[in-house]
């Protein structure tokens, strides 16, 4: 088998938690699709989902649409049935949702227990249901490549001055969250690894998403590359963590920064 056939994904079915999503969720699933995958895509609206994969099928690609809330067990469960009662197995999991009210509430000062009580229901405990969820199928199976979103900002702090003059803010439950992901991710990798079920992180920086000019400005300034992540800057992380070409890489953490977190 050639270098490149071990990047394909042809034949392998893929769920991306989010993958309608306008930035990172849609990115994720179109770079999995391109590289040849079955991808099926899960958020709270079945018509969102369904809309989007009826877009993609228009392109050629393999692509379905199924609701699921991560917040809710009894979802998860039911997106599950569906997904081995259609296809027969799931090879890649992308864990990209995220339950954005447990990180409303602004900066540190006004965020309050209860943000972080929303955060754990949401985020930790979808995180949690969703692997638990599939890693039998993929243990029965064989195998299967988890991939968790996580960010810089499960890496690093934000930088407070970036912010000035803007006002956005910067929720610690997110960098919480996000941290916390990456090492749960790390314990997957060393439970399953035997049963050939991988399981990585993708941390992107910041996706170019319309924010306000002095925070690009200052955002760009300070990240190696010199701009923001656009659309197409993930795919190829997401396909290589997907594909047989990683697979002797377990329990990493993929920076897709720009080198922000080289400095
Ligand atoms: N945007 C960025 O700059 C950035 C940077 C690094 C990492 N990320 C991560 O990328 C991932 C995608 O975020 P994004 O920025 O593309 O868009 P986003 O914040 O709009 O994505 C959140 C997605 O989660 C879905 N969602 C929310 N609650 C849900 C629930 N209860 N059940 C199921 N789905 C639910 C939403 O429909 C939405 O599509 C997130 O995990 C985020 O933390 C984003």
């Amino acid at each position: 088998m050639s270098i490149l056939d071990k990047f394909s994904l042809r034949g392998k079915v893929a769920l991306i938690s989010a993958g309608a999503g306008p930035l990172f969720g849609s990115s994720l699933t179109e770079g999995l699709a391109e590289a040849g995958a079955t991808v099926i895509t899960a958020s709270r609206s079945l018509e969102r989902n369904q809309e989007y994969a009826a877009q993609l099928k228009a392109r050629g690609f393999d692509a379905h649409g199924l609701q699921c809330d991560i917040v809710d067990p009894a979802s998860i469960k039911a997106l599950r049935d569906q997904v081995i009662e259609k296809f027969g197995k799931l090879d890649v999991l992308v864990n990209s949702a995220l339950a954005r009210d447990g990180h409303a509430g602004g900066g540190f000062e006004t965020q309050t227990a209860d943000h972080y009580r929303r955060s754990a229901e949401g985020d930790f405990a979808g995180l949690f249901e969703m692997c638990k969820v599939f890693i039998p199928d993929m243990v029965r199976q064989g195998g299967g490549s988890i991939i968790n979103i996580s960010s810089i900002y499960g890496v690093v702090s934000n930088d407070p001055n970036l912010y000035l003059g803007t006002t956005m803010k910067q929720p610690p439950t997110y960098n919480f969250v996000k941290a916390g992901m990456i090492n749960f991710t790390r314990y997957l990798a060393c439970y399953y690894g035997k049963q050939g079920v991988r399981a990585n992180c993708i941390s992107p920086g910041g996706y170019f998403d319309g924010q306000p000019g002095p925070f690009v400005e200052e955002y760009s300034k300070r990240v190696p590359i010199g701009r923001m992540l656009g659309n197409e800057d993930i795919k190829g992380a997401v396909v290589f963590l997907a594909s047989d070409a990683s697979a002797y890489v377990t329990g990493h953490n993929l920076m897709v920064d720009g080198g922000w977190t080289c400095h």
